[in-house]
């Protein structure tokens, strides 16, 4: 039996650094920010209106015209950027998903209108034909159901330079067809859009995540999943080569989606680039906490805060995430 009257002679504790508040903030290592987050939003037809996304409380599809007051107010707490996307109603679909480059398309009248309103604000808009096309999926399919690549390429381009024209300060493609990138920043270029950015959604994963946003959009395919193109959460390696390849096709930023249980990527990206890393926080991420805190089963504002902290000390230089407003709010 040890005597329990010796002195223990500890050198090193670690605990020092933990007796305060303020001791604790001096040696923080990694911080949330309002600037790492770029806030995703819903817009639709129609005037005067807005509806909540059943599986995602706390998000609304909006109107432009309550969007556009909607975002104002998040520029006004800090909030320097935002992804759009547009709820295309089924009229507009059609398998090649030729609305995603009218110019006048709901999306194309929203930048514009967002320009217009909030010009200091960051546009980031999502380049992918599922919101556009009747059977759902991300390209152009042909009869035996297979994603034509190419094909594919050629409309995204297009719906890339649409978006430009009308003020979108980046794009971000989202649809992992191969060879997007460097397809979309040549289209840029050859129509003097070559300040536009594009954020690539580099290494994303065909993931049951994603679920609740295809309910806000209605945009769930309607037959087969999306392996053939999304990556197969299995795989690492495989997303330093959808990295490598972006870059060199010409991504200013490139994304890990989702970011929860793909912590391991962004770090793994992080080391092994040296563009800013986005991490989207996707819907399913949201939805889940809060579930968890409308059962009461969370405490869902730590909850919220340490998950986002989580991705940021991963590697994430910024965050898109459904709870930026929220969190703006929290960090004021
Ligand atoms: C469309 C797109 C998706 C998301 C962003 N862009 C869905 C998908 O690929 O099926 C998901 C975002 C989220 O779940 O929050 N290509």
């Amino acid at each position: 039996m040890p005597d329990s009257n010796v002195p223990l002679n500890i050198a090193q504790r670690p605990r020092r650094l933990r007796r305060n508040p303020s001791i604790r903030s001096m040696v923080q290592e990694t911080k949330l920010s309002v600037d790492d987050f770029i806030y995703p939003l819903f817009v639709m037809e129609g005037e005067n209106h807005q509806e909540e996304i059943t599986s995602m409380p706390g998000c609304y599809r909006r109107t432009l015209d309550l969007l556009l007051a909607e975002i104002a107010e998040c520029y006004e707490l800090g909030i320097k950027a935002i992804a759009l996307f547009p709820v295309v109603p089924e009229e507009k679909k059609d398998d090649q998903g030729t609305e995603s480059y009218n110019p006048q398309g709901l999306a194309q009248r929203s930048v514009a209108a967002i320009k217009k309103a909030t010009p200091e604000i960051m546009i980031i808009t999502d380049v992918a034909l599922d919101p556009f096309t009747t059977h759902g999926h991300d390209g152009v399919m042909n009869e035996e159901g297979v994603i034509l690549n190419d094909e594919t390429v050629a409309i995204l381009a297009k719906m890339a330079v649409s978006q430009a024209a009308v003020g979108s300060d980046m794009v971000a493609p989202s649809d992992m067809m191969d060879g997007r990138v460097g397809a979309i920043r040549q289209a840029l270029d050859a129509n003097g859009y070559e300040h536009v950015g594009i954020l690539a959604y580099s290494a994303k994963y065909a993931s049951a995540y994603y679920g609740p946003f295809r309910e806000a959009l209605g945009s769930a395919p309607k037959s087969g999943d999306k392996k053939t193109y999304q990556m197969d959460p299995a795989n690492s390696r495989e997303a330093l080569r959808e990295i490598e390849l972006d870059i060199a096709e010409g991504a200013d930023m490139v994304m890990v989606k989702p970011a929860l249980a793909y912590l391991d990527i962004i770090h793994l990206v992080k080391a092994n680039c040296n563009v800013p890393v986005a991490a989207y926080n996707v819907s399913g991420e949201y939805s889940m906490i809060r579930a968890a805190g409308k059962m009461g089963w969370i405490d869902e504002k730590k909850i919220i805060l340490e998950t986002l902290l989580s991705m940021k000390r991963a590697g994430a230089d910024l965050i898109l995430t459904y709870f930026a407003k929220e969190v703006a709010l929290m960090l004021k």
